[in-house]
């Protein structure tokens, strides 16, 4: 049985993941289970994939979500705001308990579709029209305060893309892979990662450092 973790991005896959998915090949009928973790609306994320995934012969039986806390502060997107230290930990423990239930329904062979609504796959599909254009409009915001920056390299390390570099001068120098995860922007450790010069109001546009508050689990290199 194969399981899938991923974290919902304009109700799709981030492209490394989505790289790894369309190299599977020849399922077989081997079981597979689907979940991501969003922040508001997973649209028809895993049921996107489920399809795909049953083109190459694979049988996705469960599909599901968790809600996580928004990984996205930035001035001009003032919907959603990272929530503080008490709402982060309610969700972390909320996560958690039905991260539990759901492994005890995949190991009892249940089965579940998860964003089946036609309101959930026009919106889906919708959202992911318009990701690629947003990625690549939004990326070229990135910028380093070179005052702020301490060139620890943490920003380069954490890096998914292996798309900064560190510049003596600069600072941290994002260059054109760049897929809006925001690592960057999130952990760096004195926040001179900035999207505009308003997101330097840290109080304002809190950074969100995930459940193990730094930069854990994954370090790339
Ligand atoms: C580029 C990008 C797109 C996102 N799109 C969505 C989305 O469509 N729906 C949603 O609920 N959350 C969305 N999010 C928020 C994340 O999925 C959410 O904050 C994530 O689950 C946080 O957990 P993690 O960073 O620990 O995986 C998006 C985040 C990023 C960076
Ligand atoms: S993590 Fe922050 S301080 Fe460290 S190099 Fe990157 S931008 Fe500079
Ligand atoms: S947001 Fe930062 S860490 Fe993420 S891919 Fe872009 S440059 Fe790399």
């Amino acid at each position: 049985m194969i399981g899938v973790f991923y974290p919902v991005w304009g109700s799709d896959i981030p492209d490394s993941i989505r790289e790894k998915m369309n190299q599977m090949k020849d399922g077989g009928g081997k079981k597979i289970f689907l979940v991501g973790d969003c922040a508001v609306f997973t649209g028809d994320t895993g049921m996107h994939w489920k399809k795909i995934l049953k083109k190459k012969g694979y049988d996705a039986f469960y599909v599901d979500h968790l809600t996580m806390p928004i990984n996205i502060n930035i001035p001009g997107w003032n919907l959603w705001k990272v929530p503080d230290k008490d709402k982060q930990d309610k969700l972390f423990a909320e996560a958690e308990s039905r991260l539990k239930e759901l492994c005890s329904s995949v190991l009892e062979g249940k089965r579940k579709n998860d964003g089946t609504s036609p309101f959930s796959r026009f919106f889906g599909w919708f959202q992911r029209m318009g990701l690629e254009a947003f990625t690549n409009y939004a990326k070229k915001f990135f910028m380093c305060d070179s005052n702020k920056c301490t060139r620890c390299g943490l920003c380069y390390r954490v890096c998914p893309q292996n798309n900064i570099t560190i510049d003596e001068d600069k600072g941290a120098v994002s260059g054109t892979d760049c897929i809006l995860c925001m690592k960057c922007y999130n952990l760096c450790p004195v926040s001179a990662v900035l999207v505009d010069k308003g997101s330097s109001d840290v109080k304002r546009y809190r950074r969100y450092k995930g459940p193990g508050r730094g930069i854990n689990p994954v370090e790339y290199r």
